[in-house]
């Protein structure tokens, strides 16, 4: 496909710079202000049927994979339904059992990729519901599906994702916010998310006013041999897909790992030239998240956070807006697109098209 570049380089600076948009067009006329709650009206499942639902379970590859899993956090903490996600294509390989109280939720940009097809495909020879959360409407996996959420991304034409996770993010908050209205989700809560939600578009502007400064920052990391990017419970989905966003975009090697886990092993690795990106949101957490950066200074750790405040144990913050805690790994993610972006400029690397990888993987 072409499109119009509107006067960027690349589609993915053009693709991050649209998500202001794109996140107004999943939120446009779901949400239904007078009962606190959303309407998805491909979803096929009524409030009963919502209410028999005992477990989660979210199958996706890469980028769609990340996007599950923070959906798989709303979901448990919104509407208290045991949720977790899995790799699409080790699901599909592990004759997993099949259990007819779980949902299951294929996530995918294209729509297209064997991987989720395959494993959605065994799950409806088995009797399980499945529903998609896809961006390409009409797509085998879609049309796969019992029913869905379109998280309209518009088209995404870089082979690395970036709008459409974001808006990924946003559908699975929504649906999270549908179920847990049918379950114990109070109406001020409700209307807490709602309005948290809304908020979204103007603080993604705010958020990418910042490029100039990440692109500073970028330059000064792109020397770099390797990265280690960590957060903790809503943290950690924004780490493993941050980290995937550099190694894909500017071959630089990166490594994911939960905050919580550093001193079960990878603090041995720990100097001056691995340089740690730290999600350190203002949650409940934000004590356990400090300490971890301490851990690491201790150890001459250079440290780059992306906080929503600045700290002092970081030689660098980036300071993104603060939104409901639920709803923070959303914004989270956005500054890191483009810090991935910036390196693989500096190094001069082929962004839209990395070598190796296709858009969608059609095949085995
Ligand atoms: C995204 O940056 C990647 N290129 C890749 O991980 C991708 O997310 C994955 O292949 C799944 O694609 P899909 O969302 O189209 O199913």
């Amino acid at each position: 496909a072409s499109y119009d570049m509107g006067g960027h380089d690349t589609y993915m600076h053009k693709e991050i710079h649209e998500q202001a948009d794109a996140v107004d067009r999943v939120l446009r006329g779901r949400i239904d202000d007078r009962f606190s709650t959303v309407h998805l009206g491909g979803l096929n499942l009524d409030a009963r049927e919502a209410r028999q639902i005992r477990r989660v379970k979210i199958l996706g590859c890469g980028t769609s994979y990340h996007a599950g899993m923070i959906g798989a956090q709303m979901i448990e903490e919104l509407a208290r339904i045991p949720a977790d996600a899995e790799p699409a294509s080790e699901f599909r390989y592990r004759n997993a059992v099949v259990d007819p109280d779980t949902l299951y939720i294929a996530v995918s940009q294209s729509g297209e990729t064997y991987d989720v097809l395959a494993a959605v495909q065994e799950l409806k020879r088995k009797g399980a519901r499945v529903l998609g959360v896809v961006n390409v409407v009409g797509s085998a996996i879609a049309r796969e599906a019992d029913g869905g959420i379109y998280v309209h991304a518009g088209p995404e034409v870089c082979v690395v994702s970036t709008k459409c996770f974001t808006n990924t993010t946003v559908a699975f908050a929504l649906l999270a916010l549908h179920l847990g209205r049918t379950r114990d989700l109070s109406v001020r809560d409700g209307k807490r998310i709602i309005e948290g939600l809304r908020k979204l578009p103007a603080q993604i502007t705010e958020m990418l006013e910042q490029e100039e400064h990440i692109r500073k920052l970028a330059e000064q990391y792109a020397e770099v041999r390797s990265m280690l990017f960590i957060g903790r419970v809503r943290g950690y989905p924004v780490a493993r897909e941050a980290s995937l966003k550099l190694k894909e975009v500017s071959y630089i090697h990166a490594e994911a790992y939960p905050a919580s886990e550093l001193k079960h092993g990878p603090l041995a690795l720990i100097e001056p030239a691995l340089p740690t990106v730290a999600i350190v949101p203002d949650d409940d957490l934000l004590e356990k998240n400090r300490a971890a950066l301490e851990e690491i200074k201790a150890r001459s750790g250079r440290i780059l956070a992306v906080a929503h405040q600045h700290q002092e144990k970081a030689d660098e913050t980036i300071v993104v807006p603060k939104n409901e805690d639920e709803l923070d790994p959303i914004l989270m993610g956005i500054p890191l697109q483009l810090l991935a972006y910036h390196t693989a400029l500096a190094l001069g690397r082929d962004i839209d098209k990395p070598r190796n990888l296709a858009k969608s993987v059609t095949v085995e």
